[in-house]
C-alpha cells in the first residue's frame, strides 16, 4: 500500500534522526497544498522537549536528500508549526494506479485474520405490510454486509422476520371469528383477507381491552405450540412470505438465513435454565427479570424483562434466546444489529442482559441504530391521510415521478427502469451518515445532477461511451498529464482509506461519498480531456486505462451500496 510504503521511507528517516517512532501518514486535509501530510512533529517535539517547528524542517531537510527523490515525490514542504506536506511524484502514483489496474480486487489489502458478522437485518413482519420503515434496515444491512465480505470477512445474514407476535394472534382471532363453523382443514383465505383483517384488527384491539386480552392469550397459546393455532400460523406465513420475498427481491436483498422469531422458541427453556444457573434472574411484579442498571448509568434502566408475568415470551425474549443460539452455533466475533435507532434502549438492555454470560466471550454486540425517513415536515414520513406509507406505494412513487422527469425519449426495458428506481432509492438512502434522520424528497433524488444515484449511473454510461472497445493489454506510463488526470488518479488510492472506514464504522455513506467524488473528478476528467481529438499513443492509451479503471470502481463499489447497472439512461 503507499502509505505504507511512505510510512517506511519516515520511520527510517526519523531513525536516523534519532526519533523513536512509527510515524503516521494522512490524506490531506489542504488538498490545494499537498496529497498527504504527516504531523508527527508535534508528538517528536513532545516526546524528545523539542521545538515541532525545528522537528518539522530536519524531516523535511532529510526527506528532500533521498536518494530516488523522483520516484516519491513531487515535493515535500514544511509548513509551520510542523506540518510536513508531501506532494506524490507522477511515477509513484502511477506505480500503485497500475497496481489497482492489473488486480482484480484492486490491490486491496486482504485481512490476515478474517472476522465472522453475524448481522441481523431486514425484520420484516408476516402477516403486516412492509412500510416504509422496512427500507433502511433491509437495505443499510445488505450494504453493511456487502462491505464486509468485499474487505475479505465472512458473513452470515439472518432476516429476523417477526413471525411469532401479536399480529398473528390477532389474525388468528379474527379467522376463528370468520370461519367459525368451518373445519380447521377447509378454512382458506388470501392474502387480501389478511390485508383486510390486519388493520382492522389492530384498531379494535386500541380499543377494545377485552379483545386484546383474548388475542394476546392466542399468541401465547401459539407460541407454546397449540396444534391448531400452529396449523393456521403456517397457513398466514406461506402466504405472506411470498410478499416478503417478493419486496425484499425487488431490492435486491437476500438472506442466509431467512428465520424468523419462531425460530429460537424451541431454545427458550434451555436459555433461560442457562441464565437462572447463572443467579442473574429475579422476580419483579410475577415477571422474571434480569437487572441490568450499572452504577455509572446517568440515565433510566429498566430490567430487561425475561418473562411475562402470564410466562409468556416477548420480543427481549427471543433477542436474547437468539444470541445464545448464535453464539452456539456460529461463535461469531460480531453479531450486528441493523434496526431503528428508536430501538436503542432494547438492545442495550438485551446486550447487558446477554453479557452475564460467559457465552457471549470477546464477541461485540452492536446496535447500528439508523434514523428516520421524514417527509418534508420533518416528521416520520406518513402518506397525505396520515397513514405510514406502504414500501410498495413508495416505490411506485418513486418509479412515477421518474418516469415523470425522464427528459431523454430513449425507449427502456421495465428491467431497466427498475434497476433505476433502486438506485435512486438507496444512493439518496446510503448516502446519509446512517444515523441520521433524511428528508424524502424524490424529485431531489430522481435528478441526474446532484449526489444521486441517477447522476453517478450516468457518469458510468458515459465513460462506458467513451472508452468503447479498446485493446486492454496495453499498460501505463509513467506520465500523467494535467491536473484533472492526477487528481483522478489519486482518487484511486483513496480507496483503501474509504473502503477502511467503512469497515470500521459500519458506515457505507464513506463508500457512497467515495464513488460520488470519482464521479465528480471523473466528469472533470473527460469534459476536459478530449478524447476524441487524441492520436492513437500512448497518451490515449493511458487515458483509456484511467477511464476504464473508473467505471470498473464505480461499478464494483456501486454493487456495494446494492446498486445495479442498466444499459441505458
Ligand atoms: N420486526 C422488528 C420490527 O419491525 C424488527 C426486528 C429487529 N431485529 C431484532 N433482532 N430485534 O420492529
Amino acid at each position: 500500500m503507499y502509505i505504507e510504503e511512505l510510512q517506511k521511507i519516515l520511520k527510517g528517516i526519523m531513525a536516523e534522526l534519532g526519533y523513536e517512532i512509527d510515524p503516521k501518514i494522512v490524506l490531506s486535509n489542504r488538498p490545494d497544498l499537498c496529497d498527504v501530510q504527516c504531523d508527527d512533529s508535534f508528538k517528536i517535539a513532545k516526546t524528545y522537549h523539542k521545538n515541532p517547528i525545528e522537528v518539522g524542517e530536519e524531516i523535511v531537510a532529510k526527506l528532500n536528500e533521498i536518494e530516488n527523490y523522483s520516484d516519491f515525490f513531487e515535493s515535500v514542504d514544511f509548513v509551520k508549526p510542523g506540518f510536513v506536506n508531501i506532494k506524490l511524484s507522477g511515477k509513484f502514483i502511477n506505480k500503485y494506479v497500475s497496481l489497482m489496474m492489473k488486480d482484480d480486487h484492486f490491490n486491496l489489502k486482504r485481512p490476515s485474520n478474517p472476522e465472522t458478522f453475524y448481522i441481523d437485518y431486514g425484520g420484516a413482519n408476516v402477516a403486516k405490510p412492509l412500510h416504509v420503515g422496512h427500507l433502511r434496515p433491509a437495505i443499510i444491512g445488505e450494504s453493511i454486509a456487502r462491505i464486509l465480505r468485499f474487505a475479505g470477512h465472512k458473513t452470515l445474514t439472518d432476516a429476523h422476520l417477526g413471525d411469532y407476535g401479536l399480529q398473528i394472534g390477532e389474525i388468528i382471532y379474527a379467522i376463528k371469528r370468520d370461519f367459525k363453523d368451518v373445519p380447521l382443514e377447509e378454512i382458506d383465505f388470501d392474502m387480501a383477507y389478511l390485508d383486510k383483517v390486519y388493520p382492522e384488527m389492530s384498531a379494535l384491539c386500541k380499543v377494545d381491552k377485552d379483545v386484546l386480552d383474548e388475542c394476546e392469550e392466542i399468541t401465547k397459546e401459539l407460541q407454546n405450540g397449540r396444534e391448531d393455532y400452529q396449523y393456521l400460523w403456517k397457513k398466514i406465513y406461506d402466504l405472506s412470505i411470498v410478499e416478503i420475498e417478493n419486496i425484499y427481491g425487488y431490492l435486491d436483498v437476500d438472506f442466509d438465513y431467512w428465520y424468523g422469531e419462531s425460530e429460537c422458541y424451541p431454545i427458550i427453556p434451555e436459555m433461560k435454565a442457562h441464565y437462572e444457573s447463572l443467579g442473574v434472574v429475579t422476580k419483579s411484579e410475577g415477571a422474571k427479570v434480569i437487572e441490568v442498571k450499572e452504577e455509572t448509568d446517568n440515565k433510566e434502566m429498566p430490567p430487561f424483562i425475561l418473562e411475562k408475568s402470564n410466562g409468556a415470551s416477548l420480543y427481549s425474549t427471543t433477542d436474547l434466546a437468539c444470541i445464545y443460539e448464535r453464539m452456539k452455533r456460529h461463535n461469531p466475533d460480531h453479531i450486528l444489529y441493523v434496526v431503528d435507532a428508536r430501538q436503542g434502549l432494547h438492545f442495550e438492555q438485551v446486550f447487558r442482559a446477554a453479557r452475564k454470560s460467559e457465552l457471549i466471550g470477546d464477541t461485540s454486540l452492536e446496535h447500528i441504530g439508523f434514523g428516520t425517513i421524514n417527509g418534508k415536515d420533518g416528521k416520520p414520513f406518513k402518506t397525505r391521510s396520515g397513514e405510514t406509507l406502504k414500501l410498495v406505494d413508495l416505490i411506485k412513487d418513486v418509479k412515477e415521478t421518474f418516469l415523470n422527469l425522464k427528459e431523454s425519449n430513449k425507449e427502456m426495458s421495465e428491467e431497466d427502469i427498475d434497476t433505476i428506481v433502486n438506485a435512486i432509492i438507496k444512493f439518496a438512502d446510503l448516502q446519509n451518515n446512517l444515523e441520521k434522520n433524511y428528508i424524502f424528497d424524490i424529485e431531489k433524488f430522481a435528478s441526474v445532477v446532484g449526489k444521486t444515484g441517477p447522476y453517478i449511473l450516468y457518469t458510468y454510461l458515459r465513460i462506458k461511451k467513451i472508452i468503447g472497445d479498446y485493446d486492454k493489454n496495453i499498460t501505463l506510463s509513467d506520465e500523467i498529464y494535467n491536473d484533472f488526470d492526477r487528481n483522478l488518479r489519486l482518487k484511486f488510492l483513496e480507496l483503501q482509506s474509504s473502503v477502511d472506514f467503512a469497515v470500521k464504522e459500519r458506515r457505507p455513506h464513506y463508500i457512497a461519498d467515495y464513488v460520488y467524488n470519482l464521479c465528480v473528478l471523473a466528469n472533470n476528467f473527460y469534459q476536459n480531456n478530449h478524447m476524441a481529438s487524441l492520436e492513437d499513443g500512448t497518451n490515449k492509451n493511458d487515458w483509456l486505462l484511467v477511464l476504464d479503471l473508473t467505471n470498473k470502481l464505480i461499478e464494483e463499489l456501486l454493487k456495494l451500496l446494492v446498486i445495479e447497472i442498466p444499459s441505458v439512461m
